[in-house]
This record gives structure tokens, C-alpha cells and sequence, in this order.
């Protein structure tokens, strides 16, 4: 029994503190927040103030007797002057209101990137770009206006709520009586209706970032969208996918729209209820005509209130809902953290001495039942040159992503300088280490812009060295912007050689002690090639490297080639020693690819 107890109450504990956490992001900015509050609790006690002078007006002019004894000029100049005073207020509580909700949002979506930006390879393996994008604008927005204006309103609107009754109550006990009766009955409606809200606007904002996932993934393959002159399936896929989201929205709005009329309906006879009795109480003399009128603004205003709570609730149950999604990504953990200062990593570890893969096996933890890796071993010395060879889907690629650690192995043990990769910072490994990758992918702003993330320190003459190095200034003094040509969206307007070897002008100005080169299969032109081919050379000086090649041509000059097949190394040796093996699969990889070149 007590345990029950016990668990129950830490269950509706818990649930508060999630529903309260992302109030930790205005914990910062409290005084603003504070002295908002503040402001708004005086400015709507004020105003009720203010809605009640027509009514003393009213009495004066009629000659009842009131309470306080002033003229209508002077009613009227009060009036104006608490009007002043109110909008006044308003004023400066909207701007705090705004600092609030503008800066503990910006945290917000600062937080919300780090994290994502820290996750680990396979998190961007589940969830596709146009969703997670989705969550980082469409949720925050809604958490945005909640702060700015829903928050403020709720506040303001119980207010009026809690004086409209006092003062009703105070007035008139018997009508206030009604009053009591109606406003529980809104509650529990308020109640019904907000848990199906908060579910209905999590599916519509799950929706909507679906709905992205489609415009981002064709915007950003717009040049396959067109080659397979597939506008209309995507057209259509996009189209179900925004009628999805209608219906969900419609259905949200038949709930929303049911709990108001239940209020109006509530609302407007209570008040009309109200006004009937109050007529015959004047008609008996019981009441001053002021009195009434009072009365019926008071109660305007509580029934305002009633129904702008109903949809005030609605919206923060509804931002409750995106907010779900939001607070998951916040609670991952990150494999890296986004230091705010990056120029502080220790730069004692030398990253110098051997490459050995040991024992290594390997799935991908998307895909465990395939075992890409199995008892690799690989030992490279110190600035020793390694070409890796073999048949496409082997895993040669997935090699060099271990020796990165975008995956952590199940099998063996790779290490550095004796020492296991997973005991080194993760920054520490990764700046160490420079990748030319497979599919190369520029941003799409400047070259510069694109070389500079090799090294945002570079100087000019530090760039155009590299370029030079690369083989890439030739063509990039021939653009009339030079290193300020734009390349456009993933690097479109250069042609897969540019890119490559921007890619490798890039890697050469982060100068790393480790050289990862995987070549893209794409063939070049024959002189295209042996200028790749100078860059990589070029690259490859001083450093100990892993060349991953599909053309033989690029690595006669390597110090050993390994012949991978099946995830584990079948042959390795020089280029001499491989082609003179009876049956080698280098062997035969050579006849084939120099027999097929040569014709
Ligand atoms: N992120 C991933 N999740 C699951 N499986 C993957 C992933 N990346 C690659 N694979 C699978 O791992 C295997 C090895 O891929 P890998 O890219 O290492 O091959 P590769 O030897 O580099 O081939 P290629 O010569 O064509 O570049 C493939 O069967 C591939 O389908
Ligand atoms: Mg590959």
C-alpha cells in the first residue's frame, strides 16, 4: 500500500519536473522574468480597477449613494491618468517578457544544436536531417510564443479570473453562487479536452517534421529529382504527406472547436443568467443602476476570462507537446561536447608511432546481424604508406571510419602509438587525423570558406600554399572570384576532380600526423588523374598514410599494398611481390584493370 503510494507520487513528481524543465532556460534570465510578472500582476489589478469607474459613474450620476464621492470630471481624469499608467506598464512588460522568451529560446536552440552536432555517427543514421531540422524551428517556435505571450496572458487572464470573483462575490454572494457552480465544470472540461490536445499537437508537429524531411532531402538531391524526372512523384509524395497533416490539424481543430462552444454555451448563460436576476434586483431597488452595470462588465470580464484560459490552455498543452520531442534530444548524452573555447585541448599527445588494428571485428549497430569486419590485422608502422585494395562493399571504407572512431568495435582493438583509440579525446583523435573521404562534400558557401574549415587559422599565403600543393590553384585563379567563388550547394559547380582536390587542399592545411585517403571511384581523364595523383603524393610526404584505391595506376608507388576480401585481409605485400602470386587476387585485379586500360 505504501509503496504504491510511494511510486505514484514520483511518477506525477516526475511528470511535473519534465512539463518544468525547459523553465530552466529562463532561470537565467529570472529578474526579467520576475519583473514581468510583477509589472503584469499590477497592470491587470490596475485595469480591473479601471473597469470599475464606468459603474461608480453611472451611480454618481444617478444620484445613489457610493462610497466614494467625486464628480464625473473628476472620474474621468482618473480614468485617463490609470490609463496612462496601465499602458505604461504594458509597455515595459512586453519588452521583459521578450528578453525572456527571445534569450531562453536562443539557449534553447544553442543547447538543442550542440547536442545534435555532438551525437555520435549512427543517431544521424536513424533520424533523417529534415526532421531533426524540424524540431530545432517548427517545436522552438511554439515554445517561443508560449513564453512571449501565452505564459504572460494565462497569468493575466487568472487574475481577472480571481479578482472578478472576489469582487462579484463581495457585490453580489447569491450570483456569485452561479458562478461557482459554472467554473468547475470548466476545469474538468479544460482537463479532458487538454490531455487530447497535447496528444494531437505532438502527432501534427511529428508530422510537420516529416513533412520537411521531404522538402529538405529532394531540395537538397534536386539534380537526381530532375534527372529521373520524378517532380510529379514528389510532388504527390509531398502533397499526401501536407493532406496528412491537414487531417491531423482538423481533427485538433474539431476538439478545440467542441471545447469552446461547451464554454461559450457555459459562459454566455451564466452571464445572461446573471443579468436577469441583477435586472430584477434593480427593478426592486435592492441594486443601484451603477451597481448593475459594474456587475455586468465584472462578469464580462471573468467570462473573457473563462474563455481565453480554455484556449490559452490549449496552446500551452499543445506546446507541452512539442516540447516532448525537444526535451529528448536535450537529455541525450553527446560524444563530444562543444567546448566554447576549442584552443584549450591539452597537445600532449603526439598521436606518433604505429597503426595496428588487432583481432578486429565489426558490425554496424544499425545492421549487427552482417559482419562487415571479421579478426582484421593490420599493422602499419610510422610513416609507412599502405594502399588498401578490394572488392567494392568489403569494407575498406569502414576500415578507415574505425580508425576515426565514428563506430566503436565489437571485436579486438585498434590503437595509436600502442595506445586504444577509445582512450584518446575524441577531438583530440580526430584533429590528429585528416580524411579525404569517399563522396567528397564542400559547403556551399566560398572555396576559402570550404578550405578554411581545414584550418580556421590558415593565413592567405598558408591557402594559396595548399592550393598549390593540391593542384587546384591553377583552376581556381582561372575563376574570375578566385577563392571567393561560391560553389554552391554541396559544392555542385565544381566538377568531381575540383572537389576531390579542394578536398585535399583542405586536409593538407589541417596537416595531420595521419593521412586517410579514400579515393572516389569516379574515373578522371587521364590528366586529370595524374594531377589527383601529384596532390595525394604531395599529401602523403612525412606522414603516415592510408591510401583506400580502386585505380591500381595510383598506388604502384606505395610501400605496401593490402588485398582486402570478405572484411579480412587476404594478401599484402609490395606491388612487385603481389603480382608475381600464381592466382593472387591482386594478380588478377592487376591484369584485369592494366588489360582494360591499355585497350
Ligand atoms: N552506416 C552503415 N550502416 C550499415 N551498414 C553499412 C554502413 N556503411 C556501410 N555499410 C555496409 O558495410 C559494408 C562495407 O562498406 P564499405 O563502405 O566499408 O565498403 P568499401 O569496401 O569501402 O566499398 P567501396 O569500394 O564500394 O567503397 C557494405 O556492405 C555496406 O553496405
Ligand atoms: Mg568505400
Amino acid at each position: 500500500m505504501s509503496k504504491e503510494n510511494k511510486t505514484n507520487k514520483k511518477v506525477t513528481k516526475e511528470g511535473l519536473r519534465d512539463a518544468l524543465s525547459i523553465f530552466r532556460y529562463i532561470g537565467r534570465y529570472r529578474l526579467y522574468f520576475i519583473g514581468a510578472l510583477i509589472l503584469l500582476v499590477i497592470g491587470s489589478l490596475l485595469m480591473m480597477v479601471i473597469m470599475g469607474i464606468p459603474g461608480e459613474m453611472v451611480n454618481s450620476a444617478t444620484g445613489a449613494k457610493t462610497q466614494f464621492h467625486l464628480t464625473l470630471d473628476q472620474w474621468g481624469l482618473l480614468m485617463l491618468v490609470a490609463l496612462g499608467l496601465r499602458a505604461l506598464l504594458s509597455f515595459v512588460q512586453t519588452i521583459l517578457f521578450a528578453n525572456v522568451s527571445e534569450r531562453g529560446m536562443a539557449d534553447v536552440r544553442r543547447d538543442l544544436y550542440n547536442r545534435l552536432i555532438g551525437q555520435p555517427m549512427d543517431y544521424f543514421e536513424q533520424f533523417r536531417v529534415g526532421e531533426l531540422t524540424s524540431r530545432i524551428t517548427a517545436d522552438i517556435e511554439q515554445l517561443q510564443s508560449v513564453f512571449s505571450i501565452t505564459l504572460a496572458e494565462f497569468v493575466r487572464q487568472i487574475l481577472i479570473l480571481i479578482f472578478g470573483i472576489v469582487v462579484l462575490a463581495y457585490l453580489m454572494p447569491k450570483l456569485f453562487l452561479v458562478m461557482m457552480l459554472v467554473i468547475p465544470l470548466v476545469v474538468v472540461l479544460a482537463m479532458v479536452f487538454g490531455r487530447y490536445i497535447r496528444r494531437l499537437s505532438k502527432k501534427r508537429q511529428d508530422q510537420l517534421a516529416k513533412t520537411n524531411v521531404i522538402v529538405e532531402e529532394t531540395l537538397q538531391n534536386f539534380p537526381i529529382v530532375k534527372a529521373f524526372a520524378n517532380e510529379l512523384f514528389e510532388s504527390d509524395r509531398y502533397s499526401h504527406s501536407v493532406e496528412k497533416m491537414v487531417g491531423i490539424s482538423l481533427r485538433f481543430a474539431k476538439i478545440r472547436g467542441l471545447f469552446f462552444a461547451f464554454i461559450i454555451f457555459l459562459l454566455f448563460g451564466s452571464i445572461l443568467f446573471i443579468l436577469w436576476r441583477g435586472a430584477y434586483m434593480v427593478q426592486d431597488g435592492t441594486m443601484e443602476a451603477g451597481s448593475l452595470l459594474s456587475f455586468v462588465i465584472y462578469t464580462v470580464m471573468i467570462g473573457g476570462a473563462i474563455a481565453s484560459l480554455g484556449n490559452l490552455y490549449t496552446t500551452l498543452a499543445g506546446a507541452l507537446g512539442a516540447t516532448e520531442r525537444v526535451k529528448e534530444i536535450l537529455e541525450r548524452e553527446v560524444e563530444i561536447k562543444v567546448k566554447s573555447d576549442s584552443s584549450d585541448l591539452p597537445d600532449h599527445i603526439s598521436f606518433e608511432g604505429d597503426i595496428l588494428f588487432d583481432g578486429v571485428g565489426f558490425s554496424y549497430p544499425s545492421r549487427m546481424e552482417s559482419k562487415i569486419l571479421d579478426d582484421v590485422n593490420i599493422k602499419i608502422s610510422q610513416g609507412e604508406k599502405v594502399a588498401i585494395v578490394g572488392q567494392s562493399g568489403g569494407g575498406k571504407s569502414t576500415l578507415i571510419k574505425l580508425l576515426m572512431r565514428f563506430y566503436d568495435i565489437q571485436e579486438g582493438m585498434i590503437s595509436i602509438g600502442g595506445v586504444d583509440v577509445r582512450e584518446y579525446d575524441l577531438t583530440q583523435l580526430r584533429s590528429s587525423i585528416g580524411l579525404v573521404p569517399q563522396d567528397i562534400i564542400l559547403f556551399g558557401g566560398t572555396i576559402k570558406e570550404n578550405l578554411l574549415y581545414g584550418n580556421p587559422d590558415a593565413s592567405d599565403e598558408e591557402i594559396v600554399e595548399a592550393t598549390k600543393q593540391a593542384n587546384c590553384w591553377e583552376f581556381i585563379s582561372s575563376f574570375e572570384e578566385g577563392l571567393e567563388t561560391i560553389v554552391g550547394e554541396r559544392g555542385v559547380k565544381l566538377s568531381g576532380g575540383q572537389k576531390q582536390r579542394i578536398a585535399i587542399a583542405r586536409t593538407i592545411l589541417k596537416n595531420p600526423k595521419i593521412l586517410l585517403l579514400d579515393e572516389a571511384t569516379s574515373s578522371l581523364d587521364a590528366e586529370s588523374e595524374k594531377v589527383v595523383q601529384e596532390a595525394m603524393n604531395n599529401l602523403m610526404q612525412k606522414r603516415t598514410s592510408i591510401v583506400i584505391a580502386h585505380r591500381l595506376a595510383t598506388i604502384k608507388d606505395v610501400d605496401r599494398i593490402i588485398v582486402f576480401n570478405d572484411g579480412s585481409v587476404a594478401e599484402s605485400g609490395s606491388h612487385t611481390e603481389l603480382i608475381q602470386k600464381d592466382d593472387g587476387i591482386y594478380k588478377n585485379l592487376a591484369n584485369l584493370q592494366f588489360n582494360v586500360s591499355m585497350s
